[in-house]
């Protein structure tokens, strides 16, 4: 405990799910949290929570002003930025490209691209003069479906291969200053929500499917909670643990990516 001791992060997406575990999991570690969150009621609870302890900015991802408002505040109360974690994301409940219209596609292609992409470089550029001033490091929230398919619909799948290439452009431009690294979990026991113009954005991952099943997919045969992915960040965002990594990507599938063709082996041995 105590690996960021007085490191400033700031965190998209923190009120729920992997966001808060890392709110959590990071004052654990020392370090002192400002959080950018969309939903007003997500926002009250934070503010409830923690009261004065942390930074909340009420605001949407996809507008740069209220990154920088939430850059702003947070350099504001605690002096400077160590950290960006963009974090904030929607699913699309494998909506595919069979049974969408293309009106649909269209618009939820925009606004699933907007948050779960366009926002990661947004929060960069808006966090970009503090990070250089402090050689700090940006971490992407990305998934399962950075690397494979089958981890949403097409658009889904886009976004976060997108976040991919995002993290190895920007840990390029920003080296020496500034390490940019990518975390990748698999599905989680999280109720992540889908997107508004496909009519799912009060829809949970979890409201339609069974938890039981998802783990059973799963090579290490659990379904893995928040707190279980909270690790490979502050390894990354640590500077006594992480001078040498940067443009790196923590695949965090609980063994999806050695499945292959054949069935989890729990399955196989009936463990
Ligand atoms: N849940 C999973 O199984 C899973 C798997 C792999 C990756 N992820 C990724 O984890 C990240 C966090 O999602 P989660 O699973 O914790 O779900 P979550 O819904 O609990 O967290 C996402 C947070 O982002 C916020 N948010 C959404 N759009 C926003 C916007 N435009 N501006 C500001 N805040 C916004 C939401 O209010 C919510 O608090 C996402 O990037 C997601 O793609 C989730």
């Amino acid at each position: 405990m105590g690996w960021l001791k007085d490191e400033v992060v700031l965190i998209t997406g923190g009120g729920s799910g992997l966001g808060l575990a890392l709110v959590e999991r990071f004052i654990e570690e020392g370090a002192l949290i400002s959080v950018l969150q969309r939903s007003a009621s997500k926002v009250a609870t934070l503010k409830a929570r923690y009261g004065e302890k942390i930074v909340v900015v009420e605001g949407d991802v996809v507008r740069y002003q209220d990154n920088l408002n939430a850059v702003n505040e947070t350099v504001h109360r605690f002096g400077k930025l160590d950290c960006f974690i963009g974090n904030a994301g929607i699913w699309d409940h494998y909506a595919d490209i069979v049974n969408m219209s293309g009106e649909q596609l269209d618009q939820a292609f925009d606004e699933i691209m907007g948050i779960n992409s366009k926002a990661f470089i947004l929060g960069a550029k808006a966090a970009l003069n503090e990070l250089m001033k402090s050689e700090g490091s940006i971490i992407l929230t990305l998934s399962n479906a950075a690397l494979y398919s089958a981890g949403g619909g097409p658009i889904y799948t886009a976004s976060k291969h997108a976040g991919v290439g995002i993290m190895k452009e920007l840990a390029y431009e920003l080296a020496p200053k500034v390490r940019v690294n990518a975390v990748a979990p698999s599905g989680m026991n999280v109720n992540i929500k889908g997107a508004a113009s496909l009519g799912q954005e009060n829809l949970g991952l979890l409201d339609a499917r069974d938890p039981e099943k998802i783990a059973r997919g799963m090579p290490l045969n659990f379904l893995p909670e928040p707190e279980d992915m909270t690790g490979a960040y502050v390894l990354l965002a640590s500077r006594q643990n992480n001078r040498p990594l940067s443009g790196v990507l923590i695949n965090a599938d609980c063994g999806l990516g050695i499945r292959g063709l054949r069935q989890p082996r729990a399955e196989l041995f009936h463990y």
